[in-house]
């Protein structure tokens, strides 16, 4: 049987109060239902105190959880306790987060107190708390860098005054694993009253440690970790929840516990941070990243073709991610490349592939980024490939200030000539309407649209490039003639094209 590890997310404090990440209310509470749907423990909504703008979140998430524990952080003043108390009182569960550092540099420094000033605050604060409220966690700031001795009076005087979690943070993200396993074993070992709380991380990842060192805080005895999703959170951020959730997951022989944590909701809750914020995750940001599941290596792509287990540790559906890619490049090989173009529709028999594999590494010596309509035009030149369908015969517009525009298009659609005439707003529009009288096509809808001189001068080559996308796939049609409206439709004719080759539909 593993040991349950509590989840408790502080993205909507910790990760909410860094740098850019601040949120509005009706984001707050779209994470909010996000995180309390995937299964998270504890939410810790805001810090009331801090404005009306933070009290009135906390509030709004207390009503709105169903699940999960809805926190509110504080410092050890009444004021600020009082705070909590009010907007955590429409959840169905409640805690009081109240917190106070400990570090003697932190005491000098930032309080100016004494240490036995520390402690009577923390007797005082936890228990003005916890005769509101009977889940009380209390937290020892700058915890990395206190004294032993005094590290474990206050923990003592905490658990006695009625706190039932113990924070021990690394405030500054200083600690090392091999340390914080040693710390929280010094209290499991040393302070008499410590089976009464769980005790709890909260690591920053100044040094690029908090998982790992939240880890070694639970395989010392810790029940509970303090993280955030994709791991914000003040300055290099916090212990980012879906690696310590999947770490749990995928190395259940040395990390034998678990959590509540829905896991193929985990893409979709780093996507919602990301749209929310407007950060996305660094491409190789571990389990959420764009690359986390991407191979381009050749060796690593055969491997994969052969058994995915030779280069995944977890499937990208036990996150919620869509299977695994393999993303051709120049490190890729014929096995992967062969795949690629059948997944694509295009067969080659072993020559043709041959050549078609070679003119393929000419290119993504060049590319950086190989798309599928770069495979589709490096396949062309060999073996049983699509066909196209529509090809352009003709145009002619009427165009100008006076309106209305009207473009009139013949193509030749599978060997047979086709003409039609459509009215829109500007000759391109009227053309691209032509186009759709002529190959009905409503699922496509146009996304970019580019033109640029090739040449200079009044009678330069326009060049257009444009985008057609559907069901989450993007066709790129480019097209080149001195006249723009032309290049126009001659870009559009070519992503159509892909299109239909693509989905093998019949174009009549
Ligand atoms: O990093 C920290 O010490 C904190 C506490 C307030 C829990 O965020
Ligand atoms: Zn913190």
């Amino acid at each position: 049987m593993s040991d349950k590890v509590w989840i408790f997310d502080t993205t909507l404090r910790d990760g909410e109060q860094s740098p850019g990440y601040s949120m509005n209310l009706p984001e707050k509470l779209q994470m909010a239902e996000m995180l309390d749907g995937m299964g998270v423990d504890i939410i810790e909504a805001g810090f009331p105190a801090a404005s009306a703008g933070d009290f009135e979140s906390v509030q709004k998430v207390a009503e709105l959880a169903k699940n999960a524990t809805v926190a509110g952080l504080c410092r050890a003043v009444q004021k600020d306790i009082d705070a909590v108390i009010e907007a955590t009182k429409p959840a169905k569960k409640k805690r009081i987060h109240t917190f106070i550092s400990t570090s003697p540099l932190h005491m000098k420094h930032k309080l100016q107190m004494e240490p036995e000033k520390v402690l009577e605050m923390i007797k005082d604060s936890v228990s003005y708390a916890r005769k509101a409220c009977d889940d009380v966690e209390w937290s020892a700031e700058d915890a990395t860098r206190t004294e032993h001795d005094f590290l474990c009076k206050a923990v003592e005087t905490a658990i006695k005054a009625g706190a039932s979690t113990v924070n021990i943070p690394d405030t500054v993200g200083y600690t090392i694993p091999e340390e914080y396993f040693a710390l929280i074993k010094m209290l499991k070992d040393r302070v008499p009253n410590i089976d009464k709380a769980v005790i709890s991380t909260h690591c920053h990842n100044d040094l690029g440690l908090a998982v790992a060192n939240s880890l070694a805080g639970v395989a010392a005895g810790a029940r509970q970790i303090e993280c955030t999703i994709n791991g914000i959170g003040e300055r290099a951020g916090n212990a980012s929840m879906e690696e310590v959730v999947m770490a749990f997951r995928t190395r259940q022989d040395k990390l034998p516990y678990e959590t509540g944590i829905e896991t193929t909701k985990i893409m979709s809750a780093s996507n919602l941070l990301s749209a929310i914020t407007g950060f996305a995750v660094q491409p190789n940001k571990a389990v959420v990243g764009a690359n986390a599941f991407a191979h381009e290596s050749g060796i690593h792509q055969d491997g994969m073709l052969k058994h995915a287990n030779t280069y995944e540790i977890m499937t990208p559906e036990s996150v919620g991610r869509d299977k695994t890619d393999l993303v051709l490049g120049k490190h890729s090989g014929r096995n992967a490349f062969r795949s690629k173009l059948m997944q694509l529709q295009v067969h080659l028999d072993d020559d043709a592939l041959n050549e078609a594999f070679a003119r393929f590494k000419t290119l993504a010596d060049r590319k950086k980024k190989i798309t599928d309509d770069d495979l589709l035009a490096v396949a062309r030149a060999e073996g049983d490939l699509p066909e196209e369908h529509i090809r352009f015969v003709s145009l002619a517009v009427r165009s100008g200030s006076t309106g209305p525009q009207e473009a009139e298009l013949e193509i030749d659609l599978d060997g047979k000539k086709k003409k039609a005439k459509a009215a829109g707003k500007g000759p391109v529009d009227a053309c691209f309407k032509a186009m759709k009288a002529l190959v009905p096509h409503d699922d496509l809808t146009l996304h970019n649209y580019e033109l640029r001189a090739l040449t200079e001068g009044s009678d330069a080559k326009g060049e257009v490039n444009i985008a057609l996308s559907a069901h989450g796939h993007t066709y790129h049609g480019a097209g080149v003639d001195t006249d723009v409206i032309v290049a126009s439709c001659r870009a559009y004719i070519d992503a159509l094209n892909k299109y239909l080759a693509v989905h093998n539909v019949q174009a009549a």
